[in-house]
């Protein structure tokens, strides 16, 4: 019968998780998604750990059991409720990095236990005690989550400002020859006296790990979103990996998801910056070799400024206002005063909406996460394509820290870093302020035409203090 009512737990553990993934689709749907998620994982957990048997016996050790919930459960409550939005990316990475050493760690115990088993038979090969599926499942779950969790702490170092970039001439190929000697000493695990095999196993993974850091260690330091998430399905796997030893179906299911997860999101990363994963993992844009780019200035003539005052008159006397939020509005936390202003605007008869491109920001739906913590309705964000057909027949575009979202270079100039990725023409619109502190670029470095156009004019200062002046302005029109 307790079998039975464990299954149903990894049933309804597998079903909310599916559930809740697709809730995560949607702003308005995606917080009790995620709660119904973990509530069906928190069901899966309870029913292992009290209804589990094996050879008639319950797994017991509740001390470490509990201690290790409570203590986790401590510190990843107060790290998420601390964090701010735009390090959310190096909190992820942290917690992945975890993932991944538990599933390494998984597949160690369990190696472990193996050779604990056979290591007394004299003589005699692992490979004829271990059959080669279960003996796969092992490695595959200790190399992948040992180079997850050597990538993610060098990726959270990175983002935390703790690591800098490090690359050197040929790393593609010492990086290659790593990864070749990793396959090489486990398939010579296999292939090793059982009274040794731990050696080689414990030499994998160490390799396993030096691997994960040299992966990594080149990526530009803002090209880290795509590869925490390239990472994010590496655990995933490694997780799916300790579900077939187990033969755990709710571990199965998950680790399979997440897998999935990940690498549909690390492609539509890729997709949305048009970038392939390849120029990601080794072109360093972004990062060290990107300062190239960012030191080249081109002659692009002078841009004109414009008061708050002045800004103030054009959009309230505007039929449509387009705002355009960047990563810089997250790093001014000026979401609520945006709310504030779009609901003066509305109030004086304007139509404001807001124009979100995929990557704007530092990681997938920043800008939809931060507009909701503000109360602004999900039904004013429109997508790049549906914002793209309203810019012709908008009077104000309001940019507010966004920068290589809206270059037009991405269209004009085959030479630059961002051309063909998808961009908001928001030279359309008739009219075109951009929010920013200074004429310094973005995220890839370069230098954006559109702030030397004519219908573009220069608002300066941070967005929050510029956005609360600028609804003074307007209150005292
Ligand atoms: P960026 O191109 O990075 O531009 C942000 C601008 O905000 C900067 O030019 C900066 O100019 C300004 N800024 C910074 N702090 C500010 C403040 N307090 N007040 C006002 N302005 C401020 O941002 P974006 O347009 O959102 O583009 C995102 C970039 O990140 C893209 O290149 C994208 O490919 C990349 N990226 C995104 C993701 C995801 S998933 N979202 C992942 C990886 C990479 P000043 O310094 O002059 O103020």
């Amino acid at each position: 019968m307790e079998v039975s009512i464990l299954t149903l737990c990894y049933l309804v553990g597998s079903v909310t998780f599916i559930i809740g993934l697709k809730m995560l689709s949607n702003p308005a749907s995606a917080r009790n998604g995620n709660l119904l998620a973990a509530a069906g994982m928190g069901i899966a957990i309870i029913g292992t750990i009290f209804l589990y048997e094996e050879d008639g016996k319950k797994l017991g050790n509740y001390p470490w059991i509990f201690g290790g919930i409570l203590i986790g459960g401590i510190i990843g409550t107060l790290s998420a409720k601390k964090v701010k939005m735009t390090a959310m990316p190096e909190m992820v990475s942290m917690f992945n990095g975890m993932g991944g050493a538990c599933a390494a760690l998984i597949s160690a115990v369990e190696f472990d236990h193996l050779f604990q088993t056979h290591r007394g038979a004299e003589s005699a090969w692992l490979f004829d005690f271990v059959a080669g599926g279960h003996y796969l499942t092992i490695i595959a779950g200790a190399i992948i989550g040992s180079v997850s969790f050597a990538g993610s702490m060098i990726a959270w170092g990175k983002l935390s400002g703790k690591i800098k970039d490090m690359s050197f001439r040929g790393q593609h190929i010492v990086n290659l020859l790593v990864l070749l000697l990793v396959l090489a000493t486990a398939a010579f695990t296999y292939q090793s006296n059982v009274q040794s095999a731990n050696i080689p196993f414990y030499i994998t993974v160490g390799l396993a790990l030096v691997y994960g850091i040299l992966f990594v260690m080149p990526i530009g330091g803002a090209d880290m979103p795509v590869v925490i998430s390239l990472l994010n399905s590496f655990t995933g796997v490694a997780a799916a990996c300790g579900g077939f030893l187990y033969n755990n179906k709710v571990m199965l299911t998950g680790g399979i998801l997440v897998g999935a997860a990940g690498t549909l999101l690390t492609i539509l990363m890729c997709k949305a910056m048009n970038r392939s994963l390849k120029n990601v993992l080794i072109g360093s844009f972004g990062g060290s070799s990107a300062a190239g780019a960012a030191g080249v200035k081109k002659d692009q003539g002078s841009y004109k400024e414009i008061t708050l005052s002045d800004t103030a008159v054009v959009m309230s006397y505007a039929n449509k206002v387009l705002i355009v939020p960047g990563y810089g509005l997250a790093v001014a936390q000026a979401q609520h005063a945006c709310h504030e202003l779009e609901k003066l605007l509305e109030s004086k008869g304007v139509e404001v909406k807001y124009a979100i491109h995929p990557v704007a920001g530092r990681m997938p739906g920043h800008m939809n996460v931060l507009l909701a913590e503000a109360d602004v309705s999900y039904d004013k964000l429109m997508e790049m394509e549906q914002a793209n057909d309203e810019f012709p027949t908008t009077d104000v575009v309001l940019i507010l820290g966004a920068n290589d979202v809206v270059n037009p270079a991405a269209k004009t100039d085959p030479s630059s870093p961002i051309y063909g990725m998808p961009i908001l023409d928001v030279e359309l619109a008739k009219n075109v302020i951009v929010n920013k502190r200074s004429m310094k670029p973005g995220y890839a470095g370069i230098e954006n035409d559109l702030f030397f156009q004519p219908k573009t004019s220069m608002l300066f200062g941070d967005a929050k203090k510029v956005l609360q002046d600028l609804i003074g302005e307007i209150k005292n029109l």
